[in-house]
């Protein structure tokens, strides 16, 4: 059995990178530079380096970043006062609140408060009912969820099409499992979603054409699990004592994918690129 083809994210990111930097670099010349609020609650480890990735790259392309660093223990009523001063403040033209918030705070209300319009991580409930009511990709809203965007750019990537195939989502979470289950949808698949109550997932996940880990239970994948050839995308990221492994068994699926993303340097990388890529088209349409 030939090995699976490595999906290198990184590289597929870069493409998208150089024409955002073009893109950024006309914007400005027009007076508008694309700018984006990173909302950190609290000091969350995973969430320090995340954003601090976000950020970085926003440098990078020349996307103007404002970080707003609320203490654990803000009320929800002042979260959502620093938010809405974001909303009218022009020189912002996304608002990313990362998540997970802290306990306390209740995360749909917090997100109701972003304004859909620079709503550039796609979870305000009018752009996921949007994301729902697509029946056709043409369809979709303008900020769709950065993960499962960057998803369909890898499965894109392979150039295996996705119209007709059985696709299999492991995970239901409104940060990857249900809108990328929406998005395959809207291209056509047939789309199964599994979770942790789902019975005998090694059949499921065996007739999936495309396959796609956001469970965030390391390795859950194992080879005998995969259809032979089958496209594997590996959202997970966990840390573990001796490094980072994603929700598949890498060397276990490689004898067995016909194409599979790494942990880390798959999706990871494509993530970024997508919260740029909305930040840029929020300032392009504040322009027109
Ligand atoms: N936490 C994990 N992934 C994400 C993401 O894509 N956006 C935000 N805001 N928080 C996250």
């Amino acid at each position: 059995m030939p090995q699976a083809k490595i999906i290198d994210g990184k590289q597929v990111a870069a493409k998208l990178h150089q024409a955002l930097k073009e893109e950024v670099v006309a914007l400005t010349k027009q007076g508008v530079t694309p700018g984006l609020a990173t909302v950190r609650v609290g000091e969350d480890p995973a969430s320090q380096v995340y954003v601090q990735m976000k950020e970085k790259a926003c440098a990078m392309i020349g996307i103007m970043s404002r970080g707003i660093r609320p203490p654990a223990d803000i009320s929800q009523e002042d979260l959502i006062a620093q938010i809405e001063e974001l909303n009218s403040d022009s020189n912002i033209h996304g608002i990313l609140v990362q998540l997970p918030l802290p306990g306390h705070l209740n995360t749909p209300t917090v997100l109701q408060h972003v304004n859909p319009d620079k709503d550039v991580d796609g979870f305000h409930p009018l752009n996921l009912g949007k994301l729902l009511s697509a029946k056709y990709w043409e369809e979709l809203p303008r900020f769709i969820p950065c993960t499962p965007a960057g998803v369909i750019k890898l499965i894109d990537s392979t150039g295996v099409e996705i119209a007709g195939k059985q696709a299999v989502v492991v995970g239901r979470s409104i940060i990857v499992g249900k809108p990328v289950a929406m998005l395959l949808l809207a291209r056509q698949a047939t789309v199964t979603i599994c979770h942790s109550r789902t019975s005998d997932l090694g059949a499921l996940t065996r007739t999936a054409d495309i396959l796609v880990a956001a469970v965030g239970v390391p390795q859950l994948i194992k080879g005998k699990m995969i259809k032979p050839g089958a496209v594997v995308i590996d959202v997970g990221v966990n840390r573990l004592e001796d490094g980072l492994v994603g929700d598949v068994d890498f060397n276990q699926a490689k004898e067995v994918a016909g194409y599979l993303t790494p942990v880390p340097g798959g999706v990871g990388p494509m993530t970024i690129i997508m919260l740029l890529t909305n930040t840029v088209r929020s300032a392009k349409a504040q322009l027109s």
